[in-house]
């Protein structure tokens, strides 16, 4: 299934309670669908839900300016959430609506095939990890998975109402840039096989799928 053809089919989607909760529309994902990075949130906010567009609040506002710090921009990222509807009152996604919305998530993932996805927070952080793990322990550093480089950052709604964590936010987005700068610089040439290796330029477009 494409990820327009995904779109669609949840576009009236009424697989878990949050059909019926209030939600306005089904808060799919925007971006570059070939997009080698990805930011995954946790759940549609009060604009969100009116514009049907992930991050467009004040948490997006800010997230714009870090990806910038990152010398990225939105329309060469994918943004999605864990959970596509609002809960009601913006209040944490329960795990049964975090259940059924999972395999979206993942589906999603499988279709883009990012190199790297960003998690925003502790519910994607923990979604796309399998495991409990505290965001507070895992952010700012790269985690190998089978097909993709998971980069937990704290949640940028958290820096919003904590000032004391977006210092720490803009650091990550440092390490994250970091990062970035090293997958594009070729690996010093091994001995046996020069032709093997990437020219930077093939390993930009490798990581920006521009
Ligand atoms: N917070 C999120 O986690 N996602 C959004 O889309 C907006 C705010």
């Amino acid at each position: 299934m494409t990820l327009q053809e995904l779109s669609a089919s949840l576009h009236d989607c009424q697989r878990c309670k949050l059909a019926k909760m209030g939600r306005t529309q089904v808060v799919f994902g925007t971006g570059n669908p070939n997009a080698s990075i990805m930011f995954v949130g946790e759940a549609p906010g009060f604009n969100e839900d009116q514009k049907g567009e992930p991050f467009v609040g004040a948490a997006g506002k800010l997230l714009d300016k870090l990806l910038e710090s990152a010398g990225l921009s939105r329309a060469q990222v994918y943004i999605a959430n864990v959970i596509k509807c609002r809960p009601p009152n913006n209040r944490d996604p329960e795990p049964d609506e975090v259940e059924t919305c999972k395999p979206f998530l993942l589906q999603q993932i499988a279709e883009i095939k990012p190199a790297l996805v960003c998690t925003l927070g502790n519910w994607a952080t923990q979604t796309i990890l399998e495991r409990k793990v505290p965001i507070t322990k895992v952010k700012g550093q790269a985690i190998r998975l089978d097909r993709f480089v998971v980069f937990p950052l704290l949640h940028p709604a958290a820096a919003l109402h904590q000032g004391n964590l977006l210092e720490t936010l803009k650091e990550d987005f440092k390490k994250l840039k970091a990062y970035l700068d090293r997958q594009q610089t070729p690996a010093a040439p091994t001995s046996a096989a020069p032709t093997a290796t990437p020219t930077p330029a093939q390993s930009q477009m490798d990581l920006f799928g521009a």
